[in-house]
């Protein structure tokens, strides 16, 4: 039985989750979204700053809402990239201190395994093999999973340019829908038709992602238009033109593998239109699909303990407490 309090600080979420043998106990998220939306995107000092405000009183705050005592912790797990480096900084310098003054491991965790690892904690331990699709504001990643504590990642696929999140957020600011794009497009797009303009697909290879083309496509649709743009059915052939990609790839990924399970976490899996597709295009091809309920796809501490408490469980050696962050950190 261990206790793990997890700490996110990799973009402009402050989230702390308490996860005990796999199960979340409680958690909370302070965001300063709001003092990001007049820049158009994630300012990193501004984020740094209101992480070092934040990160006390959430920490209060998980471990009451989840009925626990500081003193109980048997372990503290941190996010150490990939991310904003002065954002993880704070994230780790706090966890450093909770270590030191409870006397209990500190451990360093992968942001995407943390994202991964979030929907193990509705839907319980992933099976032997399963196929992941990461996608957020900072990735777009298409990854081959075995035991999350023991096994090594193995990366199937990457995006060449923007991440799918970014796409989002770029084609959002362009039609003047605001920040974050994600939930300002899917609003916009309910009311379109997702096929009223055919915007190309672009790939690199099997497993490759490429949004860059995608996003000046629409952009230049916009510039050749004449009359009031027609937002909704823009967003919505935007969003289906991510979707169909992402949702093709990953399936693909699964059934050539011989993985009968597909994962997809990250904030963009929160995308109700990504949910309905691959769940269709999942059935049709006999994988499982598992996503996380939309509060665990965007980044929260209760993903990063649940990584901490596999890797408590599977007895993984501790972070050194000079460890530092890694912001670009590879798979
Ligand atoms: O995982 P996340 O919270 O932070 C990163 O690690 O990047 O993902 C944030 C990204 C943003 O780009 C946001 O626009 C996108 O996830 N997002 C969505 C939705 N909700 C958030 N994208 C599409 N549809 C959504 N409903
Ligand atoms: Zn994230």
């Amino acid at each position: 039985m261990s206790l793990v309090l997890g700490i996110e600080s990799s973009c402009d979420e402050t989230g702390v989750g308490i996860v005990r043998d796999g199960r979340l106990l409680g958690d909370c998220l302070s965001s300063s979204m709001e003092q990001h939306i007049r820049f158009g995107g994630v300012v990193p000092e501004v984020a740094a700053r209101a992480h070092l405000e934040a990160m006390v009183p959430t920490v209060r705050e998980a471990v009451d809402r989840a009925g626990v005592s500081l003193s109980d912790v048997d372990a503290v797990a941190v996010t150490s990239g990939p991310g904003l480096a002065t954002a993880l900084q704070v994230g780790l310098a706090a966890a450093k201190g909770y270590a030191v003054a409870l006397g209990v491991p500190l451990l360093g965790v992968h942001h995407l395994a943390g994202h991964v690892a979030a929907d193990t904690l509705e839907h319980g331990a992933l099976p032997e093999r399963s196929v992941a699709l990461v996608v957020s504001g900072g990735h777009t990643s298409l990854l081959l999973l075995g035991d999350l504590a023991r096994d090594p990642i193995v990366h199937l696929g990457d995006t060449a340019d923007d991440a799918a999140g970014e796409a989002f957020d770029k084609v959002a600011r362009l039609l003047d829908l605001g920040y974050p794009g994600g939930p300002a497009i899917q609003r916009a797009a309910e009311a379109g038709d997702p096929e009223a303009i055919r915007f190309p697909r672009p790939t690199t290879g099997r497993f490759g992602f490429s949004f860059s083309g995608l996003k000046t496509a629409v952009a230049r649709w916009v510039q050749r238009h004449d009359g009031p743009l027609p937002v909704a059915d823009l967003a919505a052939s935007f969003q289906e033109a991510v979707v169909d990609v992402l949702t093709a790839k990953a399936v693909d990924a699964c059934t050539s593998h011989g993985v009968d399970t597909l994962v997809i976490a990250g904030g963009v899996a929160a995308n109700s239109r990504l949910r309905e597709v691959a769940e269709e295009r999942c059935a049709a091809a006999g994988v499982t699909l598992r996503v996380p309920s939309p509060r665990l796809c965007t980044d929260n501490g209760a993903m990063i303990a649940a990584v901490g408490s596999m890797l408590t469980d599977a007895g993984a050696p501790w972070s050194r407490l000079d460890m530092s962050t890694d912001p670009s950190a590879p798979l």
